[in-house]
């Protein structure tokens, strides 16, 4: 053993000498496909399931050009829905970890439709903890959220404290989290949560009336259209570049620490930033890159029913149990980022 080495390189490397198979759901979408791209890049064997509900093929396509055609074909793609336990226990067969990214993760969406977000969340969520375990997969590791913590306003926000849910999206995090405590009691099924905070990175969808802050932001910049801040910018946000989100599931699908399992992480940076400071980051990093691109200022608007004002993970516990050390700070992952949006709007 390399005592230089973080436990994310050792694992990597443990990894590539004995490649495993994997389940991503949700492998069409953001985190899921940077998941499938990072362990296809380590010749893992990789199973993926989804519905395409807010996922593109183009991602799927954007990763086989990103590996090579021996790593690709260790991929095989199920498109099937995780409210249909057949589907689930297809993908489960032969798995030794399930990396559970599938959901519908907008938070007005469920405001509008708790019922079509209950069934992604929660009844597909308990199809997949069912098929997981009677596959008798080693570790269902599973995208649960900073939402959880609702209205509690402590900060920064640790694990062990939560609020009251502030929309059904919220109360679908917090019932996996339930669930997921109720199969390592009743049937010893083992499992981690991942509360992400914030996550930002390439292949993160920038069009739709649900498009997170940032590819919304660059988009926009890019195409030279106004940008709305929602109340006064001084609200606050712990954006966590992908590449570390990748890191904590790889991590936690795979720790041996003592007590580690069965519990739930916050995945983030541990730094604050607020809407103003990403406003500026943004502009001034794509003006360095492309000097036509106009300086503008943000036009803002009220505030949005249902935003926290502030949110800031305390990460202690993931680099604790997990070895969790992210790799890259808000600027890094932003530029990376970036170019990405660049070379992909045009
Ligand atoms: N992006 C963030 O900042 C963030 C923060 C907290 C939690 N999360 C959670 O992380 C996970 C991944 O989010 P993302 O940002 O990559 O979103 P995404 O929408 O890009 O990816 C979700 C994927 O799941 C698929 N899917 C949805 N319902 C499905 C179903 N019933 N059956 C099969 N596939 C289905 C979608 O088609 C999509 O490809 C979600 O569980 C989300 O709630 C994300």
């Amino acid at each position: 053993m390399n005592g230089e080495m973080s436990a994310y390189e050792q694992l990597q490397a443990e990894l590539k000498a004995a490649p495993r198979t994997w389940l991503v759901t949700g492998v069409a979408g953001f985190i899921g496909s940077n998941l499938l791209e990072s362990l296809l890049k380590l010749d893992q064997r990789v199973v993926g399931l989804d519905n395409f509900a807010t996922g593109h093929k183009m991602n799927l396509e954007e990763v086989e050009g990103l590996v090579s055609p021996a790593q690709w074909a260790r991929f095989r793609f199920q498109e099937g829905d995780i409210g249909d336990l057949a589907a689930c226990e297809a993908a489960c067969a032969g798995v030794d970890f399930v990396l559970h990214e599938a959901a519908l993760g907008s938070v007005p969406l469920s405001m509008i439709d708790p019922v079509c977000a209950h069934r992604s969340n929660v009844t597909g969520f308990l199809n997949m903890l069912i098929a997981a375990r009677d596959a008798k997969v080693k570790r269902l590791v599973y995208a649960s959220s900073s939402a959880i913590y609702g209205d509690d306003p402590g900060l920064p926000a640790v694990e062990q404290r939560s609020g009251k849910p502030l929309s059904p999206y919220a109360a679908t995090k917090a019932i996996n989290e339930v669930y997921a405590q109720s199969f390592a009691q009743a049937y010893g099924f083992p499992s981690i949560g991942l509360r992400y905070f914030n996550v930002f990175g390439p292949r993160q969808d920038p069009e739709g009336a649900y498009a997170a802050v940032i590819p919304k932001w660059i988009a926009a910049l890019l195409k030279r259209e106004p940008v709305h801040i929602n109340g006064d910018g001084e609200t606050s946000r712990d954006f966590c570049f992908v590449a570390n989100v990748v890191q904590a599931n790889l991590l936690a699908a795979t720790t041996g620490i003592p007590g580690a399992a069965n519990e739930a992480y916050n995945v983030a940076l541990g730094q604050r930033t607020t809407l103003n400071g990403l406003f500026h980051s943004l502009q001034d990093v794509l003006r360095s890159k492309d000097a036509t691109l106009p300086s503008q200022a943000p036009i803002y608007r009220d505030f949005r029913a249902g935003d926290v004002r502030h949110s800031l993970a305390d990460i202690s516990k993931a680099r604790r149990l997990l070895g969790f050390a992210p790799s890259h700070d808000i600027h890094a992952g932003l530029d990376l980022a970036m170019d990405w949006y660049r070379q992909n709007l045009g």
